[in-house]
């Protein structure tokens, strides 16, 4: 040896293969996974290069509810046989969100082929007038609020995405019927406001639309102490619900089940949008599956 760390353990996805690939290793593994340990290894994670996936299963990036939302969307795109899909970000403002998007996607696209084209809404003018009673939140919100700095975050775009500046009431209706983009395969929901929330789930009703049979989705304004299902995105979601015959929303089901952070608050504001006509319609092409058998 010459004092240098022998190769196979110079990348960290390949320290955290080879510990869960024998069995006193699996237990440090485990080990990392517990409080306080699992905070230092997910600091490690973040620094060093690690697999997307790692990433994700560690929380070890500013915004995990966009990354696994968007490597679900690929693996679904790759169960259906579909080589590109489309991920959004409904209320943009700034930008952080767009341009986390934007990154997750590429890194994503490298992970596991499947193209993804980035959309941005936004009325690039902050919250657009509110629909006059208790289910806007006037409570929270006001016109005008987060306005964006449209030039400023065009200059940081690349090419994969794509932001469609107007009230969601008009942009989605027109890109859906009009752009003849790639099935939709996750949806960050971030524009506040109950009447807002309705016209961008225009997106799963329109008889245009091009969607994957499961979407999954991100609800940013669900859990906070003001939040109930009379008001803003819980509301619009139970009454896309009933309107829908379609499509339905549910909660993203099982999805702490082997987190390392199960308890993280985003984990909850993790939905899916199931194209119950598509799967009722869905044959599946595969050998039948074979019993486990007797222990
Ligand atoms: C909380 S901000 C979004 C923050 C952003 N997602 C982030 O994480 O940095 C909400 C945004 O929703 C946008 N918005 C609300 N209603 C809208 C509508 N009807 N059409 C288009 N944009 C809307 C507002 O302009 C505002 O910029």
């Amino acid at each position: 040896m010459n004092g240098k760390r022998p190769r196979r353990y110079a990348h960290p996805d390949n320290i955290y293969h080879y510990m869960a690939s024998n069995r006193i290793s699996e237990s440090l593994v485990r080990l990392a996974m517990e409080p306080p340990f699992r905070l230092f290894a997910r600091a490690a994670i973040k620094r060093f290069p690690c697999s997307i996936r790692t990433k994700a299963k560690w929380d070890a990036v500013d915004r995990p509810q966009y990354l696994v939302g968007v490597i679900a969307a690929a693996d679904e795109a790759i169960r259906e046989g579909v080589g590109d899909i489309s991920v959004f970000e409904f209320g943009v403002a700034g930008g952080n969100g767009l341009l986390a998007l934007e990154n997750y996607s590429e890194s994503v696209e490298k992970e596991t082929g499947v193209r993804i084209s980035v959309f941005g809404f936004d009325t690039g003018t902050g919250i657009p007038e509110l629909c006059g009673d208790h289910r806007d939140h006037p409570d929270q919100w006001r016109p005008q609020d987060y306005p964006m700095e449209e030039e400023k975050l065009r200059s940081r775009l690349k090419p994969r995405t794509t932001l469609l500046i107007g009230d969601v009431a008009e942009t989605v209706p027109r890109f859906v019927r009009e752009k003849q983009a790639p099935s939709v395969g996750f949806v960050a929901v971030d524009v506040d406001l109950y009447s807002s929330t309705k016209h961008v789930l225009q997106l799963f009703l329109l008889p245009e639309k091009r969607m994957l049979r499961r979407v999954t989705m991100y609800f940013d304004d669900t859990d906070f102490i003001f939040n109930h299902r009379f008001a803003g995105e819980l509301l619009a979601i139970h009454e896309f619900n009933s309107e829908s015959r379609n499509v339905k929303i549910d909660r993203w089901r099982g999805i702490a089940n082997r987190r390392v952070f199960a308890e993280s608050p985003w984990l909850e504001k993790m939905y899916v949008a199931h194209d119950i006509e598509a799967i009722g319609r869905t044959q599946l092409r595969r050998a039948v599956a074979s019993d486990l058998g007797l222990l």
